[in-house]
């Protein structure tokens, strides 16, 4: 109920609003769970031991599809493969940026299928030019666009060999951060875009240098606390001003809303089990 209230209803209107902000239409490509389960463990989130209740993340997962289109955003769909139990977490698929898609090639055996399947959604889409990347690389898991720079994470899974394909691909500046914690294995687990020019991180994430170039380039950036974090809070996805994230990271949604951004909370604690939230759940095609 009231998943798109924003959930000042039951706060106090305490900050004033410093900033109108502009929510701008986007194109999602999303894959219903229905393969969803926790069969291996590649991350430090997922725990094979542990039951998945597929129905519950699938329920979940509908009510993100709709919060995107009740918001305005257009969902397209990937046909989910049975065997491919992470592949819900379509940002991992690929990374699609000015009309061109170069689609994943996954560190680990068990996703390693999923490239091929994302690569063919973007060939049907009709992008060109679409490739298979020849670096390992999860899409937007670690690569995440702000403005027309791209923030490119490696240290658990994309390499810094992709990070260059990206940017000689994309011709747009990438800019290498260093992750350091393994709960943080993605970018997106530990950094949001929140527009063209506003991110918010967890600075714990990423090595002192990172956290220096991070300082540099988003002065005026969120910073989330370990709390925040620790729910995955900051797989967040944001049109401009609304901000779809986890329901649980509440000082996140209060430093959003103190920003101007309208913070939608939505629980996906069933696809927290194979470590991802919103984010994850969710690619962004940039025609
Ligand atoms: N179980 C998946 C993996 O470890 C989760 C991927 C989460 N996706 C993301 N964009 N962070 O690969």
């Amino acid at each position: 109920t009231g998943a798109l209230a924003p959930d000042s209803a039951t706060h106090e209107r305490t900050a004033p609003r410093t900033t109108q902000r502009d929510a701008s239409p986007r194109r999602f490509l999303m894959c219903r769970p229905e393969h969803f389960d926790v069969t291996y463990a590649i991350n430090p989130w997922m725990d094979p031991s542990k039951p998945v209740d597929t129905a519950l993340a699938i329920a979940q997962w509908e009510l993100l599809r709709s919060t995107y289109e009740v918001l305005g955003h257009q969902v397209d769909l990937i046909h989910p493969v049975e065997g491919l139990p992470d592949m819900v977490y379509a940002a991992n698929g690929g990374v699609v940026f000015e009309g061109r898609a170069m689609a994943a090639r996954f560190t680990f055996a068990e996703r390693q299928p999923e490239g091929a399947a994302y690569q063919a959604w973007f060939e049907d889409a009709g992008f060109r030019p679409t490739i298979q990347a020849e670096s390992t690389n999860e899409g937007e898991g670690d690569f995440l666009v702000v403005g027309r720079i791209i923030l490119a994470g490696t240290g658990f899974r994309t390499s810094v060999a992709a990070h260059h394909e990206a940017r000689e691909f994309f011709g747009a500046p990438v800019i290498s951060l260093q992750l350091v914690d393994p709960r943080f294995y993605h970018l997106d687990t530990a950094l949001a875009a929140l527009d063209d020019r506003t991110i918010a991180y967890y600075p714990p994430a990423f090595s002192a240098q990172s956290n220096a170039v991070l300082r540099q380039l988003f002065p005026d950036a969120i910073v989330a606390t370990d709390a925040d974090a620790e729910v995955l809070g900051l797989n967040a996805v944001s049109d401009g001003h609304n901000v779809v994230l986890t329901d649980k990271a509440v000082r996140l949604h209060e430093r959003l809303r103190e920003r101007g951004f309208n913070p939608v909370g939505v629980d996906l604690s069933e696809l927290l089990k194979g470590g991802g939230s919103v984010k994850c759940c969710t690619l962004e095609v940039r025609a």
